[in-house]
């Protein structure tokens, strides 16, 4: 991994920026801008890197999220997380058949190494980070996913791991974190408690708390969904992209990562994808306020299945506004029954079983699509599918039917045959 990676620490990661006012404040694990609490923002020498980091220089490397290493926030070459990210770019012919939405592809996150969710990529960057920082304790505010992958990747680098969750979270999300010997603390309320509380504990502790004093770091993780689609597609700006929001902050950073692309020369600088933001409508602060043509975002207090996007107020939500209105894109918020259907159609129509944030970009997309909103677009679609559906596996119960136990005997399947497939298919 030591190929054009200079020794000193490079410059531009010195500072954060702030995305409010512009202040800049010195890289540590810090919060927010002094300033005006606005949040920070990592920049890059883009021009210097112009011509240096081409397809060519990036297709030699290994396939995990540090072929981009020039834009992510390391002073270092990565010591920790390998083999995350690089997750596959499916066509989807079936289910754009279904939907009528032409040149359907699947961005497949649900299969990231190691926990199954696209929050191995903004942990991976996090976690070199504090190692960086010299960090000892890490932690997260959580709705599931990004608890599986601090717990896993904190026990890979040897870091004490402190775990907040809402106390009703999924059994199967619990385990997946508990398995790794971190301290997981429950807490009596919704994610908007949990994640008070850590903001909190992050001033109080010298911790680093992936999405609340590590976010600067932990969000240019998600821009590596950006940049592998580009390649994936040998260099084409999707049209249309679906993302599932929850804190708004992985939309957000896929319109940064195909801007850093463009100002690299690395796809057309004249072509930005559009942008079209997923919810459930039981918890939809980002689309109530896209649809009121509002700026700010009303919080609201959840209340869906799709607890992975279960965030009522979400610390990205303007900018996630910004970057679909800037894009012209546009959102969809789904109901429970949606979800399910979105899962069912995913599973039986392409052979791919996500968790709930999942169904929720399904549906949205086929929302959509009856809307005609990908209609006046040339070049792909791509729905974002984030997260597995073995973390939400009592959701898809309602998807199908089991039928009868039989005997094991030959006429039995042959009674069977003769009534048909019929289950739920
Ligand atoms: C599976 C899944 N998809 C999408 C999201 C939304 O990401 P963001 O909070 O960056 O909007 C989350 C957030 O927890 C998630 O768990
Ligand atoms: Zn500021």
């Amino acid at each position: 991994m030591s190929d054009e990676t200079s020794t000193a620490p490079p410059k531009h990661l010195e500072t954060l920026h702030c995305r409010i006012c512009g202040t800049e404040v010195a890289a540590g694990p810090v919060h927010v801008c002094e300033m005006c609490f606005g949040p920070l923002e990592v920049h890059y020498p883009l021009e210097a890197l112009r011509g240096r980091l081409t397809w060519e220089v990036i297709r030699g490397r290994p396939t995990d999220l540090w072929r981009y290493r020039e834009l992510l926030p390391l002073e270092g070459g990565p010591t920790l997380a390998r083999g995350v990210g690089w997750t596959p770019l499916l066509p989807a012919p079936r289910l754009g058949a279904e939907l009528g939405i032409d040149d359907l592809w699947v961005k497949a996150d649900l299969s990231n190494h190691p926990t199954q969710s696209f929050k191995d990529r903004v942990v991976a960057v996090a976690l070199n980070r504090a190692r960086e920082f010299g960090l000892e304790d890490v932690g997260c505010a959580s709705t599931g996913n990004l608890a599986n992958a601090v717990a896993a990747q904190a026990a890979a680098g040897g870091f004490r791991a402190w775990i907040f969750i809402p106390k009703d979270l999924e059994p199967e999300k619990i385990i997946a974190t508990a398995v790794h010997g971190v301290r997981v603390v429950r807490v009596n309320g919704v994610y908007d408690d949990v994640n008070r509380l850590c903001a909190e504990v992050a001033d109080r502790f010298p911790w680093g708390i992936v999405n609340v004093n590590l976010r600067a770091y932990y969000s240019e993780g998600s821009k590596t969904v950006a940049f592998e689609m580009a390649e994936q597609l040998d260099g084409a700006v999707p049209a249309n992209i679906v993302v599932p929001m929850a804190g708004g902050s992985l939309i957000t950073k896929i319109g940064k990562g195909f801007r850093e692309l463009g100002a690299l020369g690395l796809v057309d600088p004249g072509r930005q994808p559009r942008l079209f933001g997923a919810q459930a409508s039981g918890c939809a602060p980002i689309i109530g306020a896209l649809e009121r043509g509002e700026k700010r975002v009303e919080p609201v207090r959840p209340d869906t299945i799709a607890r992975s996007l279960a965030i009522g107020n979400p610390a990205d939500g303007p900018f996630a506004l910004q970057a679909i209105r800037e894009s012209g894109g546009w959102g969809a918020g789904v109901s429970d029954d949606e979800i399910r259907e979105g899962i069912r159609l995913l599973a039986t129509l392409e052979g791919i079983f996500t968790e709930t944030a999942g169904g929720v970009t399904v549906a949205a997309a086929a929302r959509l699509a009856a809307e005609g909103r990908f209609k006046d677009s040339e070049g792909a679609t791509v729905l974002c599918i984030t997260g597995n559906g073995l973390k939400t596996p009592e959701v898809a119960r309602s998807t199908y039917e089991l039928g009868e136990v039989i005997e094991p005997r030959l006429q039995e399947v042959e009674r069977l045959a003769e009534a048909g497939l019929g289950l739920g298919a």
